[in-house]
């Protein structure tokens, strides 16, 4: 396998990508050439860094010489940005497969990829795969919830995870001992993985509902309100999120850094008595009690 490595604008980029294609490649990637963080992009947006590298990987038999040629007659790139070189072959779904492993959440609590066995057996076991929609446990920001999942959760009537992603803190908070979740998404495939991981882990259809904010009756009271997003939306959701919680319910947030802590609690303080419960690789996590 040969791997063509091209440093370009966002602009570039594009037109790059479509040539390498047309000129047999069969795998083009992005990445970021500087740090420019797109954070949680929404359903269908696909935004682009400013500045990008391009791999491009092409089968032994072609000439990466003469497709580069031809690139540089559709495209102004200088010889410097262009980098040629051969990748040995490997099982490259092994190899990604070895990057999960089974993780530790607390005292009780594990997340278990479907191809490990699990390392406790009289543990809270989850099986989770990586797929689609966000979270595995291994960002610092879900590992701050399931931390605190484990730590709190026992015979929690209902709970509302929104924006559930994988669905993972639902399916987590329901093997603790919460009776019923929620888990809502504005991401159409986060509902089906959550589906598809709730079915995994045994979760009855009745014990975990799944749908998008509209589906969420306006009524709807939970003991328990968790929310990992970023702390834009969690801003804007504060009222929404208010409202779903009862008079003495707890609210937990994540998907803040530790720069935003006290603007978003200022946001919260109005219907919770927050307080910043954790800090990890600099996110945080809020807690918070409904207030009368
Ligand atoms: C960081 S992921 C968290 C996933 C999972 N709950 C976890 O803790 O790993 C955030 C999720 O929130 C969803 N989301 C973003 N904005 C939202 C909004 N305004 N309302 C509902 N869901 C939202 C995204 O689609 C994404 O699946």
């Amino acid at each position: 396998m040969q791997q063509l490595a091209l440093s370009l604008s966002a602009t570039q980029a594009e037109i790059a990508e479509e040539l390498l294609w047309a000129l047999g490649a069969c795998s083009v990637s992005l990445e970021d050439a500087g740090d420019e963080p797109l954070l949680e992009p929404l359903p269908g947006e696909t935004p682009l860094w400013q500045d990008v590298v391009l791999y491009a990987h092409f089968e032994a038999e072609y000439d990466l010489n003469t497709i580069v040629t031809e690139l540089c007659a559709h495209l102004p790139i200088e010889t410097n940005a262009v980098a040629i070189k051969t990748i040995e072959d490997q099982d490259w779904v092994r190899a990604c497969m070895a990057d999960f492993k089974p993780l530790a959440f607390g005292k009780r609590l594990w997340i278990v990829p479907s191809w490990h066995q699990a390392p406790q057996a009289a543990a809270i076991n989850i099986t989770l795969d990586p797929g689609l929609a966000f979270g595995t446990g291994t960002h610092p920001t879900t590992g701050l919830c399931l931390g605190w999942l484990d730590a709190h959760v026992q015979n929690t009537d209902s709970v509302l995870d929104y924006g559930c992603g994988s669905g993972i803190l639902a399916i987590a908070a329901l093997k603790l001992g919460a009776k019923h979740a929620v888990g809502i998404d504005i991401d159409p495939q986060a509902l089906l993985a959550t589906r598809d991981n709730a079915e995994r882990n045994h979760i009855p259809e009745t014990d975990l509902q799944v749908g998008l904010p509209d589906a969420l009756p306006a009524d709807a009271r939970f003991d328990l309100v968790i929310a990992n997003i970023l702390a834009k939306p969690l801003e804007l959701l504060a009222p929404l999120l208010a409202a779903h919680s009862i008079t003495g319910g707890k609210i937990i947030l994540a998907g803040l850094l530790e720069r935003q802590v006290e603007a978003l609690i200022e946001c919260y303080q109005p219907y919770f008595s927050m307080r910043l419960a954790a800090i990890r690789e600099g996110w945080a996590l809020l807690e918070g009690s409904r207030k009368p």
